[in-house]
Order: structure tokens, then sequence, then C-alpha cells
């Protein structure tokens, strides 16, 4: 990663060559607005548990902490918000095509470009998020699931600075007006993004593979599905393997 001089909305940025997770060492550190990069990660972390294959292959790895004084509740609603705020930034880089696959996994053509991780630090009210993005990224054998990267379905090479410096901002803007944001607004927001709305889904709910209609997102962040069954439900982050 270069460094840009001049003005930035985050002061405190710290760039690994190799670590084990940017997000377990913005953990470690005691302030908020902290910014980690890496150019590759040896035990990188995904959602539920998983790992989030880290190769040195110009991709952005990415963790920041930020003050949260919102609802334990509203959380949820954070983590579609920071799905928004990439797939902005990536729209703003002239990617189309993309969105968001319930609730924060960025897509494109049904292949994952990023993923998103949001964590609760050991001190008080301090969330950690950590953003993984695929950008120049040529082949993996290791990912065990449809991927693809920012170059790719861009057809052209890409400036990684220039895609992550748009982002930082964004971030730092989004993240400050999210205090302020109405639930029905920031719904509103998400939905232009989301991949899977009135689509037939498929997930797994604690082992039991269940099958419905995506109607959107309740005023918690929850997924709302029409059950097979004519059931309307509305389900949290612990389902897992949403397919479209
Ligand atoms: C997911 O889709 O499961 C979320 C993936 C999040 C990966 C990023 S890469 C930067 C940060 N550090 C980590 O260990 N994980 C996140």
């Amino acid at each position: 990663f270069l460094k840009r001089h001049g003005q930035y909305a985050w002061s405190d940025i710290s760039v690994f060559e190799s670590i084990d997770s940017t997000s377990t060492w913005v953990k470690s550190q005691s302030e908020s607005q902290v910014v980690c990069l890496a150019e590759h990660q040896t035990a990188g972390r995904g959602r539920h548990g998983h790992q989030w294959q880290s190769p040195n292959a110009e991709n952005i790895y990415l963790s920041l902490s930020w003050q949260f004084d919102g609802q334990p509740e509203h959380l949820s609603l954070l983590s579609l918000w920071v799905g928004v705020i990439v797939a902005e930034a990536l729209a703003d880089a002239g990617l189309s095509g993309h969105g968001i696959k319930w609730p924060n996994d960025i897509y494109w053509q049904q292949q994952k470009m990023g993923g998103i991780l949001l964590e609760t630090s050991n001190l008080a009210s301090m969330i950690v998020i950590g953003i993984g993005l695929n950008v120049n990224m040529q082949h993996d054998n290791s990912i065990d699931q449809p991927w693809v990267s920012l170059n790719q379905a861009m057809g052209q090479a890409v400036d990684r600075n220039h895609i992550l410096l748009g982002l930082l901002d964004k971030l730092h803007a989004g993240l400050s007006a999210f205090a302020s944001m109405s639930v029905s607004e920031l719904k509103q927001q998400w939905q232009k993004w989301d991949l899977i709305r009135d689509r037939k889904v498929s997930f797994l709910d604690r082992e039991n593979k269940l099958v419905g209609d995506a109607l959107g997102v309740d005023d918690s962040g929850q997924l709302q599905v029409r059950l097979e069954s004519g059931e309307m439900k509305s389900f949290g982050t612990t389902i897992s393997k949403v397919r479209w």
C-alpha cells in the first residue's frame, strides 16, 4: 500500500506486510478509529468461524475500530450499513452489477467479491469492522466458494490505493452518519443493493435446510422470509449458507 500524504479522515493507519488478522490486531489496541491494513493474513477470519483466505495478491484486508454508542440491537443494522458503504465505494470506483447478499456479503454475478465481519472489542462499546475485498487476485485454489475479484469484474487492472482511499473516506462519513439515521432510511438504502429480495432462497437454520421467498429485512436487520409453508419468519445471523 502506498502512503498518501495530506488529509486523511483517519489519522491512525498501520500497514503490515503480514499479520495473523487485521481484526485481531485492531482489537488489541485501546483506541477507537484505529485502522489496520495488511498485504497478507495468516489467520484471516470470516463469519461463522470460517477462515478468510488472505493471500498476498494485491487485495484489501482492512480492519478498523469505531466507538458505538447506540443500542445493542442496532448493531445488526450497522452491519448492513457497512455493506452499503462498501457497495457504494465500489460503485464510485466504476463497478456495476454488484450487490449485497444478506447480511453484508458483496457479490458480483453470483460470485463473492468481499466479506464483512463485525465484532465487539473488549473495550466497552467499541466495535471492530473487518473488510476483505478481492481486488487484483488472479487465482486461488484454496477458496471453497465461487469468487471474483474487482479487476476481473471491471475487466481491467485496478488501482488498489484509489479504491482503498475512496473506501476509507466513505467509511468515515458513513459511520459518522449512522447514529442519526432512521431505520426506514437505512432499510431504503440497503434495499437498493439487496440481491435476494423477491428471490427464492435456501439456507441452513441450525442444521435444518429451509426454503422460501426472501422479502427483505425487518426493522432490526433480520432477513424476512416467506417459508414454503406460507409462514412469515425473520431470521438472524445464525443462519448460514444462504443461496439464491
Ligand atoms: C465473511 O464474509 O465471512 C467476512 C470476511 C471478513 C474478512 C476480513 S479481511 C480483514 C479482516 N481481518 C480478518 O481476519 N477478517 C476480516
